[in-house]
């Protein structure tokens, strides 16, 4: 992936995401609709992974089929929105690896806290995408992705569902070189850090909390 930005505009991840904005829309609905756009994204964010061939034999004759290269690579939740999109991509990628990384954001101070870190074996040889449907200050995904780097990995992706303009800015200053595929860039942050006019708390919308 050369783009630092891809912005997914097709038209059903933009219906299904007008649909999540909405307050009253229920959250079986929300969590549904975040399944399906989260494999319209990993269909976005693997557009450029490696092939292979493989020697087969189809009822026809021999040929050499396209597979994809190198290990299966890890999807990284970054708790506890990422788990929105957990689902949904694995589906399209069942063999994929799954880690997770656990932030909370200190209200205050705005600053992330790391609680939980595991991700899967050889982390260093495998493409990885961080999954956190929002990029919001930057703060915890800029903080998953150091933590994700010193411990090896070197060819992070970033997929979320919507972005802020100063979450994408502090990404790219921190984190040039991990491409970022979002369905939406919204307006702004207000001043509670919360993406405007964004969709709420992505958590409480898909889990039912406030
Ligand atoms: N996290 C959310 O869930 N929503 C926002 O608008 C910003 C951060």
């Amino acid at each position: 992936m050369t783009e630092h930005l891809t912005v997914v505009d097709h038209p059903l991840v933009q219906h299904k995401l007008s649909i999540m904005r909405d307050k009253n829309t229920p959250t079986a609905v929300f969590r549904q609709l975040l399944r399906e756009i989260s494999q319209l994204l990993a269909y976005e964010v693997t557009r450029s992974l490696p092939l292979t061939t493989r020697e087969i034999e189809t009822p026809m004759q021999m040929m050499n089929a396209p597979t994809l290269d190198g290990k299966k690579l890890a999807l990284v939740s970054i708790l506890r929105a990422g788990n929105g999109l957990l689902d949904g991509v694995l589906e399209l990628i069942p063999s994929a690896r799954v880690g997770f990384v656990g932030l909370y954001r200190d209200e205050e101070t705005l600053q992330p806290v790391e609680y939980y870190f595991k991700v899967p074996d050889g982390i260093e040889d495998r493409l990885v995408i961080a999954v956190d449907p929002m990029l919001a200050t930057g703060n915890s995904s800029v903080a998953a992705i150091d933590r994700l780097k010193a411990a090896g990995a070197v060819n992070i992706r970033f997929l979320c569902l919507l972005a802020a303009p100063e979450g994408i800015a502090r990404m790219k200053e921190a984190h040039p070189d991990v491409p970022i595929v979002t369905a939406a860039v919204d307006e702004k942050l207000n001043a509670m850090g919360y993406i405007v006019p964004g969709l709420g708390d992505a958590g409480d919308r898909m889990f039912g909390t406030k």
